[in-house]
């Protein structure tokens, strides 16, 4: 496809002499096409050029030359420079490719080579899947698939929380009253009540307290009995957030999780040991991050065990030597913003490349906000996401009953709209803002909302099947495409590619919800302008192949985002 931006850049950075990456990422696509179809903000360079906007832009136009039939006109605004595309060019150039590429359509090798680790969704066994983990899941699973869709070779790591003293005590529970409760029916709810029981006990009985920190030595050490009844917590709740994974159709590359580290630790203390650089502060041995501005990480408590710190220290050693990763992201809420700059900052000292380094990205998110008023995230009545999800879809199941009782298969459909809405929720924000939780807002048909988009894209289905119409680039004729709701559609979905690059770049997906309401929004006023079927059969076609193009586009950005797309509804 050609790439205008590209084409622009490269004059201007041939007039300024200034590097062409840096000129294009400064080429914006106005919102009104009447300042063109692409602009360049002449200010951006005032500083470099000790120039007036003016005076550049005025010095540029004149010195930029154009291979033909690419851009028409160059126009002064402002202090920026207005681009308008050549008649049908653009047109051209964004259904052709269409036609090319189809479902890879906006597929790139920016990435190609390059290794991805993607830490999400990690919940705790024995513990609730809270709300905080669904945002990790869905975030982390989308921005999985945006760098594969540019090249990325990405591995979804499950950094299942499967260890830690914790699992002393429930052992130790578990030990004295199991048969009481009935955990394999309801692992986590029965484990959950087991742990509360013995931290309570815990709390009166010292001795009991030694017991469980016993147990946890002897779960390192390999004990046999402890280390089945471990086994057998990690198998119980890792088939309960199985559950929900096969909802969300969410995927991963590896389950190493904290346990899996047990054993790799001891490199880690050696090589800061080595260093000089362990600390030992109130019976716990630390390395000092003052100098940094932070409190201490935390290699070893002061009762010996390791912590949720030292195993991310030997996790990143093993990613760099496993994966040769060239970005290692983590997404978690902004609760753990400190913990990651205290181990990225101690990682410093394991002796790694630079590269593996500078590879440590942590993704952070905002918390949940519900607005049902029954639901708390922090503590107390924890909400299933199991639950969540189901009640998402029989919700929807209401709507359509009373909307379309005659629908068949209207438990799928359902399904794709209830858990399409709350995953569009969860990304159609900045992440690190927090997020509403509120079913009317998720669920509005007509908001800006994931059935919203769905509905969109059904409605460009039907009508290419009302009109029995098999998409053809042979019937196009691009100069019926020429009005202003078309085109409007048309820069849109020429701008696929770059949304998704921009959403890489930043790790925000929401970058290309906002996009697919745009797109969506779009197609609704060129939809409401233009009639489509009845039409002269040249414009008939045009307007159908363009109706194909945006269900294409929506359909593939969804996806992007983990949302399935339902073809009625
Ligand atoms: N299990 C942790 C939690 O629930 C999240 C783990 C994130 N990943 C990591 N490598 N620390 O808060």
């Amino acid at each position: 496809m050609i790439d205008f931006k590209e084409k622009i850049a490269e004059q201007i950075s041939l007039a300024t002499n200034l590097p062409k990456s840096e000129i294009y990422e400064y080429i914006e696509v106005p919102a009104d096409s009447k300042m063109g179809d692409f602009a360049f903000p002449c200010f951006k360079l005032a500083k470099e050029l000790k120039q007036a906007p003016q005076v550049i832009a005025e010095n540029l136009k004149n010195k930029m030359s154009f291979e033909s039939g690419i851009i028409k006109e160059i126009n002064i605004v402002n202090g920026f420079l207005n681009f308008t595309i050549e008649g049908t060019t653009l047109t051209e150039t964004v259904l052709k490719e269409i036609n090319d590429k189809e479902e890879h359509y906006g597929e790139s090798n920016i990435g190609n080579g390059k290794n991805i680790v993607i830490d999400y969704s990690s919940p705790n066994i024995a513990k609730p899947f809270h709300i905080g983990h669904l945002r990790s899941t869905v975030i982390g699973s989308a921005l999985y698939k945006i760098y594969k869709k540019l090249g990325y070779n990405c591995i979804g790591v499950n950094h299942i929380g499967d260890y830690g003293t914790q699992f002393g005590k429930l052992i130790e529970g578990y030990k004295r009253w199991g048969s009481e409760y009935h955990i394999e029916d309801n692992p986590i709810d029965e484990l959950t009540k087991i742990y509360v029981r013995i931290n309570n006990l815990c709390n009166d009985d010292e001795a009991v307290l030694e017991q469980c920190r016993n147990n946890f030595k002897k779960l390192e050490d390999g004990d046999e009995y402890c280390v089945s009844v471990w086994k057998k917590f990690r198998e119980l709740s890792l088939k309960e957030f199985q559950k929900v994974y096969d909802m969300l159709q969410v995927e991963f590359d590896s389950w190493n999780g904290e346990a899996f580290y047990s054993d790799k630790m001891q490199e880690v203390i050696d090589i800061l040991q080595g260093k000089n650089l362990l600390v030992s502060s109130e019976g716990a041995t630390i390395v000092d991050l003052s100098e940094q501005d932070m409190p201490p990480c935390i290699i070893k408590k002061s009762n010996g065990s390791t912590t949720y710190a030292t195993r991310d220290l030997s996790a990143i050693m093993y990613r760099a030597r496993t994966y040769d990763y060239d970005k290692n992201i983590y997404v978690t809420s902004y609760e753990q913003i400190l913990h990651f700059k205290q181990v990225f900052a101690t990682a410093k000292n394991l002796n790694l490349e630079d590269k593996y380094i500078e590879g440590l990205v942590h993704v952070p998110f905002g918390m949940v906000q519900l607005k049902t008023g029954k639901m708390s995230t922090r503590e107390g009545n924890i909400i299933k996401l199991e639950e969540l999800l189901n009640e998402a879809i029989s919700r929807v199941n209401k709507i359509m009953q009373s909307k379309s009782p005659e629908m068949e298969n209207k438990e799928e459909i359902a399904k794709k709209i209830g858990i399409g809405a709350v995953i569009f929720n969860d990304l159609y924000n900045s992440r690190i803002k927090d997020e509403i939780f509120d079913w009317d807002t998720m669920l509005n048909f007509n908001g800006e909302t994931g059935p919203y988009m769905q509905y969109i894209y059904v409605r460009t289905k039907s009508l290419i099947d009302k009109a029995g119409y098999i998409p053809k680039i042979t019937d196009v004729n691009f100069t019926k495409l020429e009005d202003e709701a078309s085109k409007k559609v048309i820069k849109q979905i020429y701008n696929f590619q770059d949304t998704i690059k921009q959403s890489a770049d930043k790790n925000e997906p929401y970058i290309i919800a906002r996009y697919l309401i745009g797109l969506a929004q779009a197609f609704s006023s060129f939809y409401n302008e233009n009639k489509i079927i009845g039409e002269e059969q040249s414009i008939q076609d045009s307007r159908l192949y363009l109706t194909y193009a945006t269900g294409l586009v929506l359909k593939i950005g969804a996806n992007l985002l983990g949302i399935q797309m339902p073809d009625k509804m």
